[in-house]
């Protein structure tokens, strides 16, 4: 059996009291392998294991757990039955991710129609409405919104005012990080030719090969939103996953961002608000 990596990660955000919370993210659950033509799937075979392992941590310790999308790799029924079995009697607290979407990697223009063609298919199957969602414990707003295909609506960013007014400090909840320049700097610096990040500025996006370019240069709404998610003081931390590594630091507001690296990797973090 693999063994977990349990991150310990203490977060000040003035609260006055404990609030411990799990966060899992990119379990990249892989099943049904036959028309795994490109030979995916063999990246992910601990996954299961460690989704496992982590929910069994969750529940010893009393943690809801925080998953910041990817769970599945793609949608296959056996996936979805993993999901239903394993996710959807947890505690869980879910943020989409650009796998929960997709039918079967590179098969498909993953753009905003491809999503809200297939999100019928992956939501019975997750347990929150996956465009935008809180939860409120111990005084805590738990938010996430989908930022999976690199874009933020306006109306998610009216749905996190509405929620920034209710007067609980926020932790946001979103699969893709937003750029910082010491982000996106590490994740070229693996060998990637692109950063994989939201609201990449165009010093970075016009390096990228033209297909990353197309999906991951951001559009005037998804500024607005990051213009507003830097400068509410309601939001206190953000949480996200998708680049498959562990990284944190500040965005220009000072607010800190915190990624963690794959559950299919055995990497889950333990979060303490106080
Ligand atoms: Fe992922
Ligand atoms: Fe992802």
């Amino acid at each position: 059996m693999p063994e977990l990596k349990i991150l310990k990660t203490t977060v000040d955000i003035g609260l006055g009291h404990e609030v411990k919370f799990l966060h899992l993210t990119d379990t990249h659950i892989a099943l049904d392998d036959e028309g795994d033509e490109r030979g995916r799937f063999q990246y992910f075979s601990d996954a299961e294991d460690y989704f496992h392992q982590t929910c069994a941590y969750a529940k010893e310790h009393g943690l809801v757990m925080f998953n910041t999308g990817d769970l599945l790799d793609a949608h296959t029924e056996s996936n979805f039955a993993f999901a239903d079995k394993y996710l959807l009697p947890t505690d869980t607290i879910y943020a989409a991710g650009n796998h929960d979407f997709c039918h079967f990697v590179g098969k498909a223009t993953e753009d905003y129609a491809y999503k809200w063609d297939r999100i019928k298919y992956s939501a019975p199957h997750l347990p929150n409405n996956l465009y935008f969602y809180s939860r409120v414990i111990d005084g805590v707003n738990f938010v996430t919104l989908d930022d999976s295909y690199y874009l933020i609506s306006d109306g998610q960013i009216e749905m996190l005012k509405a929620e920034a007014a209710r007067g609980y400090p926020i932790v946001l909840g979103m699969h893709i990080p937003l750029f910082t320049k010491a982000q996106a700097d590490q994740i070229l610096a693996n060998g990637n030719k692109c950063a994989y990040v939201t609201g990449a500025p165009r010093e970075y996006t016009d390096k990228y090969p033209p297909d990353r370019s197309r999906q991951q240069v951001p559009d005037e709404a998804t500024l607005r939103a990051i213009e507003y998610i830097n400068s509410e003081p309601m939001i206190k931390l953000l949480v996200t996953g998708h680049t498959h590594i562990n990284f944190e630091d500040r965005l220009p507001g000072d607010t800190l961002q915190i990624t963690t690296d794959g559950g299919y990797h055995g990497y889950a973090r333990e979060i303490t608000l106080v």
